[in-house]
């Protein structure tokens, strides 16, 4: 007997199916999400990145970053992230809806940086980032996150020192020589330009009514009570 036709069914509707489920349900949820106008602000959000925010995500994907940073904060009820100062909400899928690649993670062996432009604010930010970056001993004693000291150059002064020099914010050990000054690369300006602009907007309308809705908790527990009281 010619089985053929059978099994040929049996494949296109294996396949069929779970295209559907993977592929189809996902984009007919997600592909019509929008920007939301915000009036009061006079913007739509999420805003793109700015384009060197845009060079420096290329330049967080090349480095590895994902391997132990996440960018999705959980919403309450599913983890701490928000008690750890992770973001002021959880992440909703409208956050990511201008990303062609998305970093989410999937390791947290450093904390999450959906929101680090939160935390991390103006030069003082850039400051920290580039003390981090040279060797995160400086800012966080103990850290297992490896230094990315490829990022800065050191070179010789010739003529002026440069207005990018960097080594006046490094403890004294990393003094460059005489006559040399620390900089900080395109790509290391780009990479920290990236976390200054990484950060979730307030959260839009829609999703508020969804994900902030508190539980019913009480007031089910109220028409529990309720119940066989009417009931009787
Ligand atoms: C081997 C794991 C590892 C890798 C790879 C790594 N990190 Fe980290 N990162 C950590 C750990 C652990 C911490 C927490 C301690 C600290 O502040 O150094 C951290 C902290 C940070 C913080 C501070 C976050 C906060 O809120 O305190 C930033 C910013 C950061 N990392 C950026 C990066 C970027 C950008 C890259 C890629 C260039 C990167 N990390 C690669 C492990 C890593």
């Amino acid at each position: 007997m010619n089985r053929a036709p059978l099994i040929f069914l049996g494949i296109f509707f294996a396949l069929a199916f779970s295209w559907t489920g993977i592929v189809l349900t996902n984009h007919l949820s997600y592909a019509k999400l929008q920007p939301v106008f915000d009036e009061t602000e006079g913007k739509a959000f999420p805003q793109k990145l700015p384009g060197n925010a845009e060079r420096g995500k290329e330049v967080y994907r090349d480095l590895g970053c994902v391997y132990c940073h996440t960018q999705q904060v959980r919403q309450p009820g599913y983890g701490t992230d928000i008690e750890r100062g992770w973001g002021e909400r959880g992440s909703v899928a409208r956050d990511y809806i201008h990303e062609k690649r998305v970093y989410l993670g999937s390791m947290r062996t450093g904390p999450d940086l959906r929101n680090v432009g939160a935390r991390f604010v103006g030069d003082a930010g850039r400051d920290w980032h580039i003390q981090h970056f040279y060797d995160p001993q400086i800012t966080s004693k103990g850290s297992i996150m490896p230094p990315f000291r490829f990022l800065f150059e050191t070179r010789s002064i010739v003529g002026e020192a440069s207005p990018r020099a960097v080594q006046a914010k490094l403890p004294a050990q990393y003094q460059p020589p005489a006559g040399h000054e620390i900089v900080l690369t395109q790509r290391g300006e780009d990479l920290i330009s990236y976390l200054l602009a990484l950060k979730d907007p307030a959260l839009y309308p829609e999703e508020a009514a969804r994900v902030y809705v508190p539980k019913p908790e009480s007031a089910e527990k109220k028409t529990e009570s309720a119940h066989p009281e009417a009931a009787k």
